[in-house]
């Protein structure tokens, strides 16, 4: 995949800008504040229907505006050597959306979150690691949704019987009425979870040896997922029955799919929490490089890359292993921010370079690489 142009009108505080990405490595140097993260945030909000820096209605929308949209335009090989042009818009109003895909209306944002594949690192991705669950669910999910066709349906079910089951806790509902929700729920969530289960354990090895090749000082051991009950001695079903007095009394559904996680295991380490800082982002860079891997692998082409604020958030030699990992890669396109050319850069061979300098709500292409310590 390989973005061409971001448009973004009335975005934090850009009122009217474009950035025509080309292949290879793009560069976004620009001052702090000069709107750097907020283009890579309007490609996240594209390809994830949220932004990565707390709620849409907390202000993505340009103070004193009264909506947002965001336009992407991206070049998409078919498998067949076709390369096709396609097009996204979103419009986002207090609370309503509104999407186009290649010249038509959607019916859901998440029909432009399964076109456009987007893989973003940035300063809060720490999280995916030593943050919460959530964090690591939309994780496998976001994966299964773009290499696995049957994963959507199973997912929507069970979602869907959750929210049933969960109102009927808190109304005081039937055992007859909770029956049949649980017969739902389970059907779907052991659906879910054997695609979760079988999702992880392929990408494991992807894990351990992107892990390898950037870094030295990260020695993984392997990939542990939690279902969200106790699968090994029961069934979903029976874990629902078993469960469903203490769900009364809680007024929500305690154990499942929905309660879902997944870690890591350290050599030589008792888990996450003996990770410094910079290990734990580390981590975090290796499941994002090793999904993004694996979904070229299963789809034929990379999402886009995007790494926000690359050089504070990794030292000088990692982040010439990482970029060194994905110019191996072919076809991969990636934009990278930061206030200042990251000396990183220099040692990069075999992938082609474009500079962007963003200021003061506008973004526009410069000629060549600033040398490091230039380009804000
Ligand atoms: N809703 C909004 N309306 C107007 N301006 C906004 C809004 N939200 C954020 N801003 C401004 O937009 C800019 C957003 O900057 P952004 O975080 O993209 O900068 P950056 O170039 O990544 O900076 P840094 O180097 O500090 O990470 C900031 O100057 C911020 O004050
Ligand atoms: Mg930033």
């Amino acid at each position: 995949m390989r973005v061409t142009r971001v448009q973004l009108r009335d975005f934090r505080r850009f009122h009217e800008t474009a950035l025509e990405p080309g292949p290879g490595l793009n560069l976004l140097l620009g001052s702090n504040g000069a709107g750097k993260t907020s283009v890579l945030e309007a490609l996240h909000l594209m390809a994830y229907g949220r932004s990565f820096r707390g709620r849409v209605r907390d202000g993505l929308v340009r103070d004193g505006a009264d909506a947002l949209e965001v336009f992407v335009q991206w070049e998409q090989a078919d498998g067949v050597g076709v390369t096709g042009l396609r097009r996204a818009g979103l419009r986002h109003a207090g609370d309503s959306w509104t999407g186009r895909l290649d010249g038509q209306d959607v019916a859901q944002l998440g029909e432009l979150c399964a076109a456009l594949a987007v893989v973003t690192f940035e300063p809060g991705s720490h999280a995916l690691i030593s943050g919460a669950a959530d964090n690591r669910r939309r994780f496998m999910d976001w994966g299964l949704f773009h290499v696995e066709q049957e994963f959507l349906g199973p997912w929507r079910r069970y979602a869907r019987a959750l929210r049933q089951r969960n109102a009927l806790l808190k109304s005081g509902g039937g055992n007859a009425q909770l029956d049949a929700w649980d017969h739902e729920l389970s059907e779907a969530g052991e659906a879910l979870t054997a695609h979760r289960e079988a999702y992880l354990a392929q990408l494991e090895p992807q894990v351990l040896d992107t892990a390898r090749q950037l870094s030295d000082s990260l020695q993984l051991q392997g990939l542990e997922f939690q279902p969200g009950w106790r699968r090994s001695e029961l069934s979903l079903a029976d874990a629902l029955l078993l469960g469903r007095e203490r769900d009364r009394a809680l007024g929500y559904t305690g154990v499942g799919p929905h309660r879902a996680d997944w870690r890591l295991g350290f050599v030589g380490l008792p888990g996450r929490d003996a990770l410094s800082r910079g290990q734990t982002k580390l981590a975090a860079m290796a499941m994002l490089m090793a999904q993004a891997r694996d979904f070229a692998r299963r789809r034929g082409h990379w999402p886009v890359m995007a790494l926000d604020d690359l050089p504070s958030e990794l030292d000088r030699g990692h982040q010439q292993r990482v970029l060194a990992f994905l110019a191996g890669q072919p076809g991969v396109q990636i934009l990278v921010t930061a206030t200042e050319t990251p000396p990183a850069v220099e040692s990069i061979q075999g992938l082609a370079m474009s500079v962007f300098h963003v200021e003061q709500g506008s973004i526009a292409p410069l000629d060549g690489v600033p040398g490091p310590g230039g380009g804000a």
